[in-house]
């Protein structure tokens, strides 16, 4: 006789009990095992392995090796029956295509279910949680920039860009800025090395980052004929000591309107539209002497403060304390402003006996920090995302 059935059976497959992938798994087993005990043996050991396969090519291999057509060991002890004795050959005969119908029906239940499976693995599931698109946003400084070009566009100003590399006579000396004046001092200056000059050379340069963004009036007045109607807003440098206050990097935008007959009622109705556009509309402004060389007369703008609405205290449970943004003086000073010296009209070819013109300059990062109530400068350039996510 050939060798036993259950010889084809591979040790290493792994096994699990059938009943759950075939639930009359059983009741057809013991059927089998009163016909033939060698056959149950079999079905027992090519069933556990079919239950075990955890793939289709494992689970055909198995199939395979219980009932392929010419090598299957259920088939070829199916050849041998004929030539069984003959009470042996009605039981085992029955045992063995019992034994094939149930291994037949085990291996499509579960080629069903791997099948299953690996649909599964293959579809989109819907239950599973989104992933969130980055979505970028506008720097608090952007946006800042954003709204005064706004509410200059509609007061009928244009931009005006100018370089932020500068020549002394741009960034002074046309602004009527002396070679020795004081009013230099407020400038802390990055010179630009001249080409060539050693550093510590201590060859004075005549190119310099610029300290303010009024040298884009000259600019303008030199290029154009009045009336013009501009703002120039753009990144300025100076030597400063950085603290929370201050950067060696920051921005401004200046304004400038120079045409017949233009007063310093023009300009003041501008800035208190300015102010009540930026800070609210129930500002109150004031307007305080001061010097700027390319101004005659030159004012510093104060607006009431916005943290603690003027009054210069706040209140905390049953007493008050000093505001520390306006140092109890309830203003906060944002602006420079004046009407354009003649001298710079003349340094531009314009004639002062004719035109007339104001003009004003104020810092972006501290309009920023204002409305956020930002304590610290050098947020704005960290590009941390915890400090812009807010935003
Ligand atoms: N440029 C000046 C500064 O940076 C600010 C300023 C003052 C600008 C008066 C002006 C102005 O246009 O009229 O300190």
């Amino acid at each position: 006789m050939a060798q036993p059935l259950v010889a084809s059976i591979d040790s290493g497959w792994s096994r699990t009990d059938p009943s759950s992938s075939l639930p009359d798994w059983t009741a057809r087993l013991d059927e089998i095992a009163t016909l033939d005990a060698e056959v149950r043996d079999a079905a027992i050991g090519f069933g556990a392995a079919l239950a075990g396969a955890t793939d289709l090519g494992t689970l055909g291999e198995i199939h395979t090796a219980a009932l392929g057509r010419e090598r299957g060991a259920l088939t070829l002890a199916l050849a041998e029956v004929p030539a069984l004795p003959l009470e042996q050959r009605k039981t085992r005969g029955r045992a063995l295509n019992l034994a094939k119908k149930l291994l037949t029906d085990l291996a499509a239940a579960r080629r069903e279910s791997l099948g299953r499976a690996a649909e599964a693995q293959r579809a989109t599931d819907v239950t599973i949680p989104g992933r969130k698109p980055w979505i970028g946003r506008r720097h608090p400084l952007a946006r800042i920039y954003d709204e005064l070009l706004d509410l200059f566009h509609g007061l009928g100003y244009s931009v005006y860009t100018s370089p932020e590399v500068e020549t002394d006579a741009y960034n002074f000396g046309k602004l009527n800025f002396p070679p020795d004046h004081p009013a230099r001092d407020a400038h802390d200056t990055y010179f630009v090395a001249p080409r060539g000059a050693a550093s510590g050379s201590g060859a004075v340069s005549d190119v310099l980052l610029r300290t303010h963004t009024s040298p884009g009036w000259v600019r303008a007045m030199e290029e154009r004929k009045p009336p013009l109607r501009l703002v120039f807003p753009g990144r300025v440098y100076r030597a400063e000591q950085v603290d929370a206050s201050h950067m060696d990097q920051f921005h401004q935008i200046d304004g400038l309107y120079v045409d017949r007959n233009v007063s310093m009622a023009d300009l003041k109705s501008t800035l208190d539209t300015f102010a009540r556009s930026i800070y609210g509309a129930s500002v109150w402004t004031r307007l305080i002497p001061i010097h700027f060389p390319f101004v005659e007369p030159g004012a510093q703008m104060d607006v009431s403060c916005v943290i603690c609405d003027g009054r210069g205290i706040i209140a905390e449970g049953n007493s008050t304390r000093r505001c520390s943004v306006c140092k109890g003086s309830g203003w906060l000073e944002v602006l420079g402003a004046g009407m354009v010296h003649p001298n710079v009209f003349r340094a531009v070819g314009y004639d002062p006996e004719e035109v007339t013109g104001f003009a004003f300059g104020m810092g972006i990062e501290r309009i920023a920090m204002l409305r956020h109530h930002i304590p610290e400068i050098r947020l704005f350039l960290e590009n941390d995302l915890r400090f812009l996510n807010q935003f």
